[in-house]
C-alpha cells in the first residue's frame, strides 16, 4: 500500500513502502509549520499572493483550485471540492480511512500536497459508481455485510479497487495484504475479505 518518495508515481509500490520512504519528507513539512488538514483553513495565515493556482483530475472531472502549499490533497477533496465520501482519520498515514487511487494505486491522501497531485489520475469513491448503481466492489461490501460503524469502509473499498485493478484474481494472502494499510476498529476483516473475494469473482 502506499508510499514512495512520489506518491503519485506509485506503481508497483506498497503504501507500506511509501509510508517508509516519505516519513522524513512528512517530518520536514511538520516541522516547516504544516498543519492537520482538519485545522488548515481555520488557522490559515499565508498570504494571498502565496497561494497557489493548481489543476487536479479527480473522477474524469478538472478542478482549477486555488490551495495553500501546505494543503493536504485529503483536505481538499472533502473540504474543498466536498467529496466527502473519502474519511478524515489519524492524517498521519496510519489508519487507512483517506485512501484514494492515484494513478490506479491506493495511497494515503492525508500523506500527499494537493499541489503534488496536479495531472494525476485521482478517484475517489465516488468516482466508482456506475451512475445511480454501486460499482462492483462496492456492491460486494455490501452484500457481504463488510462494514459495522462504517468509517473505515471508504478506505477499505479504494484498497480493494487498486488490488483488483493490479491482481483481478487475488489469493486470500493477496486480499489480506492488499488492505493491510487499512485499519477497521470495529474487525470486520473476515466480512472485508468476503466482500474483495466476491468483488474479483464478479468482475
Ligand atoms: S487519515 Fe490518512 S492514513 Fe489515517
Ligand atoms: S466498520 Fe467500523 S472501523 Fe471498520
Amino acid at each position: 500500500m502506499a508510499k514512495n518518495k512520489k506518491p503519485h508515481r506509485g506503481k508497483g509500490v506498497t503504501r507500506r513502502e511509501f509510508m517508509t520512504n516519505v516519513s522524513a519528507g512528512a517530518v520536514a513539512v511538520a516541522a516547516a509549520g504544516t498543519l492537520g488538514a482538519k485545522d488548515a483553513e481555520a488557522t490559515a495565515v499565508i498570504k494571498p499572493e502565496d497561494m497557489v493556482t493548481i489543476d487536479l483530475q479527480i473522477n474524469q472531472r478538472r478542478h482549477r483550485l486555488l490551495v495553500e502549499p501546505r494543503w493536504s490533497l485529503l483536505f481538499v477533496i472533502r473540504e474543498k471540492l466536498g467529496l466527502t465520501a473519502t474519511k478524515f482519520g489519524c492524517e498521519r498515514g496510519e489508519c487507512g480511512s483517506c485512501t484514494v487511487l492515484v494513478n490506479d494505486v491506493p495511497l494515503y491522501a492525508c500523506m500527499m500536497l494537493a499541489m503534488e497531485a496536479q495531472d494525476l489520475k485521482i478517484t475517489t469513491l465516488e468516482g466508482l459508481m456506475q451512475g445511480e448503481a454501486l460499482g462492483p466492489v462496492q456492491k460486494a461490501f455490501l452484500e457481504q455485510d463488510a462494514y459495522q460503524c462504517g468509517y473505515c469502509t471508504s478506505g477499505q473499498i479504494m484498497a480493494a479497487e487498486g488490488l483488483l485493478r493490479k491482481q483481478p484474481h487475488p489469493s486470500i494472502e493477496e486480499i489480506q495484504t492488499g488492505v493491510s494499510g487499512n485499519l477497521c476498529r470495529c474487525g470486520a476483516y473476515p466480512h472485508i475479505f468476503k466482500a474483495i473475494a466476491q468483488a474479483a469473482k464478479a468482475r
